[in-house]
Order: C-alpha cells, then sequence, then structure tokens
C-alpha cells in the first residue's frame, strides 16, 4: 500500500477527491496525513476521514527555508511514500524538493509548459486561449516545470470567467490526480524512471 502526505492551501477538493478515492477497497494507496501552509478549508476533509494533519504556518516563519524545514520536520514524522501537493500555493525551498524528489508530485490548472505559476487560469485566458488543459508533474525546483506524469487538453468556451474555466479543470485534475497515484502505487509509473530520463 503507498502511503501519501498531501499538501494544500484551500478548499481542498483535490484532496476530497483522492481521500474518497483512496477510502475505496480496491484502491492501492492511502493517505497518511494531510498538512497545510495556512488554517485551509481542506482540512474538513481530513476530519471527516479521520486523517491527521498539521498546519506549518506560512507567516510565522522569517524566510521560505526555515518554514521548509518544519515543514519536512512534520513530513519526516509520517515518512510516507509520496507527498502529493495539492493546491499548496507556496513554493518549497531546494533543500526540501531535493530531499524528496521525485517522490514529490504536483496537480496543476494548465496544460504545463503553457501558463506555469499561480495564476494558471487566469493567465490562459488572458492569453484568448481556445484550450488548456490540467496536468500532474514531478515537482522540480523550477516553477511547474518538472517532468510531467499525465495531462488533458479543457476547452476555454465562449464567456468563460477564471472561476468558470477553473470548475471546469478541476474534475480532470482530480480524475489525472488519482490515476497518476494509482499508477504509482501498482508500480505501471516509475518516478525515478521518468525523472532520470527527463530533459
Ligand atoms: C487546483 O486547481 C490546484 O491545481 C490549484 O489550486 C486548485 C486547488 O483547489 N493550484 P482545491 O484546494 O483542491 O479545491
Amino acid at each position: 500500500m503507498l502511503t501519501v502526505a498531501v499538501l494544500i492551501s484551500g478548499a481542498g477538493s483535490n484532496l476530497r477527491a483522492l481521500l474518497d478515492a483512496a477510502a475505496e477497497p480496491d484502491y492501492p494507496a492511502r493517505i497518511v496525513v494531510v498538512g497545510a501552509d495556512r488554517e485551509a478549508d481542506g482540512f474538513a476533509h481530513a476530519e471527516e476521514y479521520g486523517i491527521p494533519a498539521f498546519l506549518v504556518p506560512w507567516v510565522q516563519f522569517a524566510t521560505r527555508e526555515e518554514w521548509g524545514a518544519e515543514l519536512g520536520a512534520q513530513l519526516a514524522v509520517w515518512q510516507p511514500d509520496l507527498v502529493v501537493l495539492s493546491g499548496l500555493m507556496r513554493l518549497l525551498p531546494a533543500t526540501l524538493v531535493d530531499e524528496w524528489a521525485p517522490r514529490i508530485i504536483n496537480t496543476h490548472p494548465a496544460y504545463l509548459p503553457e501558463f506555469p505559476g499561480a495564476h494558471g487560469v487566469r493567465d490562459a485566458l488572458a492569453a484568448g486561449a481556445s484550450q488548456t488543459g490540467a496536468s500532474v508533474i514531478i515537482v522540480d525546483n523550477g516553477v511547474d516545470s518538472g517532468p510531467i506524469l499525465a495531462q488533458e487538453r479543457v476547452p476555454v468556451l465562449t464567456g468563460d470567467d477564471e472561476a468558470s474555466l477553473h470548475e471546469r479543470i478541476k474534475p480532470v485534475e482530480r480524475r489525472l490526480l488519482i490515476d497518476v497515484v494509482r499508477r504509482i502505487a501498482i508500480g505501471d509509473l516509475d518516478l525515478n524512471a521518468v525523472a532520470s530520463t527527463a530533459p
């Protein structure tokens, strides 16, 4: 059974989907802990499922490195096989990424390498794109620049605003994430192999 830590900042709808999937008897991964950089609404999903949670408040640390060190200490307690960044709205310090790579993955609401960064949905709309998408990647020390594990296109519709487009992307993101975690768990997706062949 693959053990997973999920890091969030917000509503945690992707976390919720992963928790629901992991509750199915034949799903080969389970979530052992949920962490966040702020008092995230998504903690409610962890509580509902009786999953332990930890908070490492970004605002209480002087530097990214100090915050990341505490985050790393919390993760070390749980020793997950995989760390999933699911809407964590902070860049991790390089020391933490290097410690966990390639066993650390991220979901992104755009078809990477198009529209990386914190405003992937807004940027796709601003660019007038007719399609965008969702991606799951291995985290590296760039901004959404790691090796792509799965991605799928989502059309931009006339009249879309950031909220409506994001709501259409999120179900795709969830489906990709659930499938990627499943494939990692059953050995169908080898993160070391993907990372070592990345350009
Ligand atoms: C997701 O689209 C994620 O990729 C982005 O923020 C959203 C998180 O949503 N960075 P939620 O917290 O899972 O509801």
